[in-house]
């Protein structure tokens, strides 16, 4: 029981530090705040959000193993695969932002300009998909525990 304390503690932890990190690149993330420091913070922001989403794995994966209900309880259930498919479709989305703040930010370094408009328009179109996916996941998550 203390393990599988330790497992739920170290998976919402993991759950609440993406959240963070993932309003704070929405937040930052608009054209009309768009400068230097700006590029150079979402790709800080993104490297954490990235970390937590491994972590988020990696907890996800030790409870499946080491949880109370057994390995083959959890993959048995129908909903544990609409959970991944969707956790696999929100780390798919989660990489366009990726790719451009690293890629904002070598032109930056490079003496390059600030994205334009429109790109940040389509980048963050990309965070808010995952903000409404994740939110989506957490509630599949609890029906799944409870064998529906
Ligand atoms: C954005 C991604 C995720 C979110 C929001 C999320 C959310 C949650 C929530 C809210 C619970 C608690 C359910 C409850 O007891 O009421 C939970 C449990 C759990 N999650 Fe996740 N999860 C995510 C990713 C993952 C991944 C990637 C895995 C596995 C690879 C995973 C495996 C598990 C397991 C095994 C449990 C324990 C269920 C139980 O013992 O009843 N999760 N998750």
């Amino acid at each position: 029981m203390t393990l599988e304390a330790v497992l739920a503690s170290l998976h919402m932890l993991a759950i609440l530090t993406l959240v963070v990190f993932l309003t704070s690149q929405a937040a930052l993330c608009r054209s009309e705040w768009m400068s230097a420091a700006v590029v150079r913070r979402l790709a800080r922001l993104d490297l954490i959000y990235g970390l937590a989403a491994l972590a988020l794995l990696l907890s996800g994966l030790a409870r499946l193993v080491w949880g109370v209900k057994g390995l083959s309880w959890y993959v048995g259930q129908p909903l544990f695969h609409v959970k991944m498919t969707l956790f696999v479709i929100a780390v798919l989305l989660s990489l366009v932002p990726t790719f451009s703040f690293r890629r904002w930010r070598r032109t930056l370094d490079a003496g390059g300009e600030l994205p334009a408009g429109p790109e940040v328009v389509r980048v963050r179109r990309f965070i808010m998909w995952q903000a409404h996916i994740i939110p989506v996941i957490a509630v599949v998550a609890i029906f799944w525990s409870r064998g529906w």
